[in-house]
């Protein structure tokens, strides 16, 4: 008898994200020896491989949904591919060996390995699209945002949630080209700007967080990373809002032949429709949300942060591993 998802729907009763943060870990330690190597491959195929290893280990039937791609183009890790040992909970799960392969490749700040987990069949993206343009603000004025009003409106309305004035509203934006237009508009009403090169989950999770100098995350970055940035506002409050935005003329029109409707607003119950949910993250690079990986003599201190949404608990996980004792171990590669 084959089981549904209603069938499957289930109380994940352990935390799940502190078996995460090792999944990162693995990922961020062994990218981290790539730091300012010039290599983006190179820092994705280890973290890749090392995020999988410990993947596998985790005792769940997950689904990678947000992946490395089709099966075709990606040897590990790729959408659809079953992770885990086979055993209950069933699971979708989102990966992101590492936001940010070019800041680790180039020795930049702010590079994260980061993952996600919510019960099976409860994640959801545009996926015919590369590009989302996202809002991503905190608790307190997660409903005054609407990505479908003008940018001065938004930061009007986040400005008077927060109790302030809008030239005391920091808003993180992509440092793209593309993000002109709305630079000006950030600009022209007053708030002040922060531009990243890279990394817009870290930066969602920091717009969304209560003690940071961020209060909004806007623009376009990549789809998958909106459904990482979801995850994890579950887990800690506030509200994301995205929509499809297409490359081309024809990566749009496909879309709506495809039968996709192009102007949906995803809210974050739409990209992750779960409150059993959870999220890990590792610092890289050292940044404003996670110090990066630190080599000692012997081994390495890490920094990450697990979440999960029916507790709402944030942990801050700062590690020693000793790489003597995990090589004897077979747990991950430590060189
Ligand atoms: P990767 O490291 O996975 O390539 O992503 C980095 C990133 O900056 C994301 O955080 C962001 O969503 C996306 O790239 C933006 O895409 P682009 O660099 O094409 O503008």
């Amino acid at each position: 008898m084959s089981m549904n998802i209603a069938d499957s729907q289930q109380v994940i009763e352990r935390n799940i994200a502190m078996e995460l943060v090792r999944v990162t870990e693995a990922a961020a330690l062994a990218a981290a020896r790539y730091l300012g190597r010039g290599d983006k491959n190179l820092v994705d195929q280890t973290a890749v491989a090392a995020m999988r290893h410990v993947l596998g280990h985790v005792s769940m039937d997950g689904i990678v949904v947000i992946g490395e791609g089709e099966k075709d183009q990606a040897p590990m890790l790729y959408v659809d591919e079953r992770i885990g040992d086979g055993s209950t909970p069933q699971v979708d799960i989102a990966v992101d060996p590492i936001d940010g392969t070019a800041l680790v490749a180039r020795g930049l700040p702010g590079a994260i390995a980061v993952v996600a987990l919510s019960e099976r069949g409860t994640m959801h993206c545009p996926t015919q699209f590369f590009y989302m343009n996202k809002i991503v603000t905190g608790p307190e004025a997660k409903d005054s945002i609407d990505i479908n009003a003008p940018v001065a409106e938004n930061l009007r309305r986040i400005a008077a949630a927060k109790n302030r004035k809008i030239s005391e509203i920091a808003v993180v934006v992509l440092d793209r080209p593309r993000h002109e237009q709305l630079l000006s508009e950030i600009r022209a009403a007053g708030a002040r700007v922060k531009l990243i090169s890279d990394g817009d989950v870290a930066a969602a999770v920091e717009a969304a967080l209560p003690d940071r100098e961020i209060d909004v995350l806007m623009g376009i970055g990549g789809v998958p990373e909106g459904v990482l940035s979801a995850a994890a506002i579950r887990c800690i409050g506030g509200g994301i809002q995205g929509k499809a935005w297409a490359r081309s003329e024809d990566e749009r029109k496909a879309a709506v032949a495809a039968g996709v409707d192009v102007d949906k607003v995803y809210r974050t119950e739409d990209l992750v429709d779960s409150d059993q949910v959870f999220f890990a993250a590792t610092g890289v690079s050292t940044g404003e949300l996670l110090k990066g990986v630190r080599y000692f003599r012997g081994g390495a201190q890490t920094h990450s942060v697990a979440m999960r949404s029916r507790s709402g608990t944030v942990r801050w996980v700062d590690s020693w591993h000793n790489f003597g004792k995990l090589d004897k171990l077979d747990f991950f590669e430590t060189h």
